[in-house]
């Protein structure tokens, strides 16, 4: 046998279980042999153990699966709701060829559904966690007489089929365990929904929806952010005979499970081998736009805004006495863009049609209220209508598309929207009840229509979106007209420079109609900036959708101005946090690993997931700003360059950025790709450890910068010591290791060296992959560093302070 350094470990626990389970130290059972209390059977890859077990402080003995890993957890029960109070129960294979456990009195306590046509049956733990039943002389086929992951308990394993086979009945679903010390079914499910498109749904004691993924659109659920994650690349099998939903195996060496927790959350969490923990990846519902119905019958949920419920299109209310006075005799249809559908309550639902027809069918049919394409792919295809009331609509932005809805509106709103008011005097009688319906549901988006609605300049080819306005008057008095009380910086483009001047001030419960902390950036006149140029940055950026980017809350050109108003971030900036001794430690390791990998999402989202591919080029700690509960949202996208298709690298007359986070190849020669911003995301990553700034960096014993100084440590092999003192308590010491090795792969000299953005996200998120050695890091022989360092004198560095933000050409 090779002597691997697992199997010194293991040891021990082979002899121990030789010893208990004389009769089968394997992985299988066949006929006529059992297993008691006391022994298990293992998997051959020593993934899973399957034995009896008490589960917290329960004394009931139960039979199931669990990782052999430390702790123990427990993915699968077989008697859930039927304990044996004492340890003489056994598992056997019984005459009729299912697997029993009987208890002390050989009564039948559990027993598998089998079909009792196998000659010769084994029952073999797999190493995917299945435990299966099939025939001995077939052992290596995928013909199973009985699996327990056709009937999971609150675990979903890579490779389960959760979902229906139409063909037998069978459904698959999670159920929560009651309490740690009970695995019987519990309050919450977790299922999939077949009525029209499939979807997923948690259910509160079986009846009450608490939350559903929306249905799936061709690509994914049209409203679960949550998948594809690094760990697991989801599949939906869709046909005649089953509907399922199942995940690939991770890469080696990563543990990953999705739980539905005793609370209702269901998560997926990845196994920390150093620190034996499981670390939550995600857990869903995630916000409150997540629960269902939060906005309640055609409310339309925005996470960004506030209030957070808003009826469709933002519209602010409109007065009363316009109720009365619609004429709702034909219908218009308001497109309305990024949103997880409505629940399939009362709908319609034809795969083959297109667009263009489900719209005539739409408007023939006086009780539609609403259509959308069924199915995303290939420009859309399909015809989803919806009757009556729509209900669970958020915002949500696809990975790679959007989903789009239209809604139908009466003919006078269009006029409204449109051009100048002519009001049409109708007075409704004697309105039928369904029509009724309709007419309050619609009657619910006009309340709160938007008071205006201007803006040709609002669109952009076919992608359309809407963001608030707002007059000059309402920013002006909410701020106290620009009082430099409120005053909470003076941004990017300082007054020295011909550039833009950027005045950001606070406001504190504006009279924007939200009752939202709102930073204001007013760009001044002399800015430069035409209109288009504005309105580019603007759209560009009331596209980006992220919980790790700020979000933009409206604007306003009136008078020529230029103002931008976003969410306010509470803490304000990074930098002040880690450079500054006295509050550097209140950010524990904890709070630091959990604002990079939030950095890492919102760089992630910016490079690949969303439409565009974004170049921020200006990443650094004073651009992450941090919400009241110390999430990062990455800010600042003055600089940001939009990639369109296949274009990979571009150059630059104009470097404009700053000194410290800079790459070698757009500092020089002014090349810039994903991978220059990489590089300054490594470098954050190591001024976040270290919490020391990367420019103006001094150690008495060289001159190198932070790079250079974390490079030198590295090669000797103490790269630990970068960390910053403070920190060494809190600190996860593998996971400080990873984040360093992470960090100079990022800052390595050639681009082509720097790992990508998504191997980023993996690499910090999971401990399983092996990481390539770095190499030198940028700037460490380049003496010319220290000049830059000097000339800029600390300040930033820009050899042309125009902004470029540049759109793709309408397509
Ligand atoms: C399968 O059958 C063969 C021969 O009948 C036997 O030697 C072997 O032990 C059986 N395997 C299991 C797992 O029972
Ligand atoms: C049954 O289990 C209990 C402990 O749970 C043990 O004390 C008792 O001796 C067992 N009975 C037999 C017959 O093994
Ligand atoms: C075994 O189970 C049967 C049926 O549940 C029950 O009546 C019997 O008391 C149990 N025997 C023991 C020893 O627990
Ligand atoms: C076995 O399967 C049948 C249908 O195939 C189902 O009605 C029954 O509840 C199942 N029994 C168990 C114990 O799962
Ligand atoms: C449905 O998909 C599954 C998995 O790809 C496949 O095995 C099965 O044959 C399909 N059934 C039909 C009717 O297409
Ligand atoms: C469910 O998970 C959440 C988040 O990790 C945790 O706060 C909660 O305590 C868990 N609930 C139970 C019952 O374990
Ligand atoms: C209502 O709208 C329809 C279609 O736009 C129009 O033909 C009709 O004249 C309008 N009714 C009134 C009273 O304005
Ligand atoms: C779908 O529509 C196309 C053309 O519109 C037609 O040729 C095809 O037969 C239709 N398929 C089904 C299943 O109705
Ligand atoms: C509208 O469509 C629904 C579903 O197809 C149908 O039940 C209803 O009769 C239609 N109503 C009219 C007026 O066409
Ligand atoms: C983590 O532990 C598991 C189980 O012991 C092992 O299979 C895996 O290879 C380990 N991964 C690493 C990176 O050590």
């Amino acid at each position: 046998m090779k002597s691997h350094p697992l199997f010194t470990f293991l040891y021990p626990f082979m002899v121990f279980l030789s010893v208990l389970s004389s009769s089968n130290a394997g992985d299988s059972l066949s006929s006529g042999q059992s297993i008691s209390d006391g022994e298990t059977l293992v998997s051959s890859g020593q993934s899973f153990e399957l034995g009896f077990f008490s589960p917290g402080n329960s004394r009931n003995r139960f039979l199931g699966i669990w990782y052999k890993i430390t702790p123990e957890t427990v993915v699968w029960v077989a008697n859930r709701n039927n304990p044996l109070a004492d340890s003489n129960g056994t598992l056997t294979i019984s005459n009729d060829e299912a697997l029993v456990l009987l208890n002390q009195s050989k009564s039948v306590i559990w027993s598998s559904n089998s079909s009792g046509t196998l000659r010769n049956p084994v029952a073999q733990l797999l190493d995917s966690g299945n435990l299966v039943l099939r025939e001995n002389s077939s052992l290596s086929s995928d013909e199973y007489s009985w699996q327990s992951f056709d009937y999971p308990s609150d675990t979903l394993l890579a490779g389960m089929n959760m979902g229906w086979n139409l063909a037998t009945g069978l459904e698959r679903y999670l159920s929560s365990w009651k309490s740690a010390d009970d695995p019987s079914p519990g309050d919450y499910m977790f299922r999939l929904n077949r009525q029209g498109l499939p979807q997923w749904e948690m259910l509160l004691t079986d009846s009450v929806i608490k939350y559903r993924t929306g249905p799936w659109n061709g690509v994914q659920f049209s409203g679960a952010s949550v998948e594809p994650s690094p760990v697991s690349k989801p599949t939906l099998i869709y046909n005649a005979s089953e509907i399922y939903f199942t995940y690939e195996p991770p890469s080696k060496g990563v543990i990953t499970r999705v739980t539905l927790n005793q609370s209702g959350l269901l998560q997926r969490l990845v196994y920390m081998n150093r620190s034996a923990t499981w670390d939550i990846m995600y857990s869903t519902p995630n916000d409150l736009c997540d629960n269902y119905a939060k906005c309640g019958s055609n409310g339309f949920c925005r996470i960004n805004k506030a209030p957070i419920c808003n009826c469709l299109q933002g519209y602010t209310p409109k007065s009363l006495e316009e109720w009365d006075v619609l004429n709702w005799s034909s219908g218009w249809l308001l497109e309305t863009f990024r949103v997880k559908l409505p629940d399939l309550i009362d709908f319609w639902l034809d795969k083959n049609m297109s667009l263009d027809e489900c719209k005539a069918e739409c408007l023939r049919n006086c009780s539609c209220v609403a259509y959308a394409n069924s199915d995303v792919r290939g420009g859309g295809i399909g015809c989803l209508m919806w009757f009556g009331d729509l209900i669970d609509i958020r915002e949500f932005h696809g990975v790679d598309y959007d989903q789009n809805i239209f809604i139908r509106l009466p003919a006078s709103e269009l006029d409204a929207i449109q051009g100048p008011n002519k009001k049409k005097r109708l007075i409704i009688i004697g309105i039928p009840p369904i029509l009724g319906l309709f007419i309050l549901a619609v009657a619910i988006w006009i309340i709160c229509r938007r008071r205006r609605l201007k803006g040709r300049g609002w669109r952009s080819g076919k992608d359309n979106f809407d963001l608030p306005l707002y007059d000059f008057a309402t920013i002006a008095a909410a701020t106290d007209n620009f009082s430099s009380r409120n005053m909470i910086g003076q941004g990017g483009f300082g007054p020295s420079t011909r550039g833009k001047e950027i005045i950001e001030i606070m406001i504190t419960q504006g009279n924007l109609s939200v009752d939202q902390e709102v930073a204001v950036k007013r760009l001044s006149k002399n800015s430069g900036q035409g209109l288009e140029e504005f309105m580019n940055e603007v759209i560009l950026i009331a596209k980006l959708q992220h919980r790790n980017l700020v979000g933009l809350v409206g604007c306003c050109t009136e008078r020529e101005e230029r103002i931008l108003i976003y969410e306010y971030m509470p803490n304000g900036s990074l930098d002040h946090f880690i450079f500054d001794q006295d509050k550097s430690f209140s950010l524990t390791w904890k709070i630091r690993f959990d604002i990079v990998m939030g950095i890492a999402r919102g760089l992630l989202y910016l490079h690949q997931d969303s439409k565009l591919q974004i170049i921020h080029r200006d990443l650094k700690a004073s651009n992450i700003l941090l919400d009241a509960n110390l999430n990062p949202k990455i800010s600042d996208f003055g600089l940001a360059r939009i990639f369109t298709g296949d274009e990979k690298e571009a150059k630059t007359s104009r470097v404009v950025g700053t000194c410290g986070y800079m790459s070698p190849e757009y500092l020089f020669n002014g090349n810039f790709s994903v991978k220059s911003d990489i590089f300054g995301f490594g470098v954050l990553l190591l001024e976040i450890i270290s919490s020391k700034m990367n420019r103006g960096f001094c150690h008495p014993n060289h001159h190198h910068n932070l790079l250079g100084h974390a490079w030198l440590l590295w090669t000797q092999g103490r790269a630990f010591e970068i960390l910053d003192e403070s920190l060494y308590d809190s600190a996860i010491k593998s996971q400080v290791e990873r984040c360093i090795h992470v960090g100079l792969l990022c800052v390595q000299k050639f681009p082509a060296d720097r790992p990508a953005m998504s191997t980023v996200a993996s690499m910090l998120g999971s401990e399983g992959t092996v990481l390539p050695q770095p190499k030198q890091p940028g700037f460490f022989t380049e003496t010319s560093l220290e000049n830059y360092n000097s000339t800029s004198n600390g300040e930033d560095y820009h050899t042309n302070s125009a902004v470029s933000i540049t759109m793709p050409a309408g397509r």
